[in-house]
């Protein structure tokens, strides 16, 4: 066979590199977070995801123009709620007038055609910053789920395309499914976070909304009773399936790089669409590190970026999303 078949033939040049590439990164790909704040005219970098902010309602107008602009065409909306509407059972979560509820709607006047998904799950609304209620020292699972569903409807009333529930609990994507068409929101979408990993790279994340579980005695200090393990890679399959049956249209793996055999399993194992959520700690890391010229910071997101796409993603939640397609021209 030697010489005959030479593979350096096919990486010769960046011409033939570019025309035999399997996978090509493109606006297309990404679900842009965006983290929004009350008050106005406010624009505040997170400490520990330099270059990312929290936006008032003003600016996240601008910000979803601009998206556009660029040919970005789907944001996943996160709120960050003050202290003093904060409860167990996040009450804040279903007010009408509440700040995800005036987001999604600022977000459609501004640009009428941007996709908007929600985030769905206590922890910002929540005093124990937990996804779920929280009594003796445990988060109830179907009691959460009653206000989960309420929280979808609200949101879809407001203007939501879909909504993500991040929560973990049994159940809720069909409770959520049955509240939706009651309400006759036939065409509103779920986006499972079905395989969602009780992770340490969510921490610039529960900065950015001041959502870390609290350190109070009687609550639990992590999400291990609901996030799964990340020693487990079966159940995660079994998640996603139960997840699809339950009726979600969208399925997501959670977080990113490190999970990206999980990716390749369910991309292999099911027909709807695959999200994987590129987290907080990743985009932190990357940053922190090109900050100190010890990487490349460009190279090193394309890398990632094409690897998660490349084990399975059809959709990609990314910080680095501007940053990428400025970087594609
Ligand atoms: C809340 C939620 C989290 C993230 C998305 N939705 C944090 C958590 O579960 O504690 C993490 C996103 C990130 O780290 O970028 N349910």
């Amino acid at each position: 066979m030697y010489p005959l078949i030479r593979n350096r033939r096919l990486r010769s040049s960046e011409a033939i590199r570019s025309l035999v590439r399997e996978t090509i990164i493109s606006p297309s790909d990404f679900l842009v977070p965006l983290f929004v704040v009350e008050g106005k005219g406010i624009k505040e970098e997170i400490a520990s995801m330099p270059n990312y902010y929290r936006l008032s309602l003003d600016n996240l107008t601008k910000e979803v123009k601009e998206l556009w602009k660029m040919g970005l065409r789907s944001v996943l909306l996160f709120v960050k709620v003050p202290d003093n509407l904060k409860d167990n059972s996040g009450s804040e979560a279903l007010n009408e007038n509440g700040l995800m509820q005036l987001a999604i709607k600022t977000v459609k006047n501004a640009c009428p055609e941007m996709l908007v998904m929600t985030d769905v799950a206590l922890d910002p609304y929540s005093s124990y910053g937990h996804d779920g209620i929280v009594a003796d020292g445990q988060i109830l699972n179907d009691e959460s789920v009653e206000v989960l569903a309420e929280m979808s409807v609200s949101h879809a009333k407001a203007g939501a395309d879909f909504v993500a529930p991040s929560d973990m609990m049994d159940g809720r994507i069909l409770s959520i499914r049955e509240a939706l068409e009651d309400e006759g929101y036939l065409n509103t979408g779920i986006m499972a976070y079905s395989a969602k990993y009780a992770s340490a790279f969510y921490g610039p994340f529960r900065d950015a909304l001041d959502s870390a579980p609290v350190d109070i005695k009687n609550v639990p200090k992590d999400k291990k009773t609901y996030q799964m393990d990340y020693a487990n890679r079966f159940e995660a399959i079994r998640e996603t399936q139960m997840d699809i049956e339950e009726g979600a249209d969208i399925v997501m793996v959670k977080p990113g790089l490190c999970y990206l055999d999980i990716v390749r399993e369910i991309k292999n194992e099911v027909d709807v669409p695959v999200a994987v959520y590129q987290v907080s700690g990743e985009y932190a890391m990357v940053k922190a590190a090109a900050e100190k010229g010890w990487l490349d910071h460009d190279a090193v997101m394309m890398e990632q970026l094409t690897a998660i796409k490349r084990a399975g993603a059809n959709i990609i939640a990314s910080y680095f999303a501007k940053d990428a397609v400025k970087l594609l021209g």
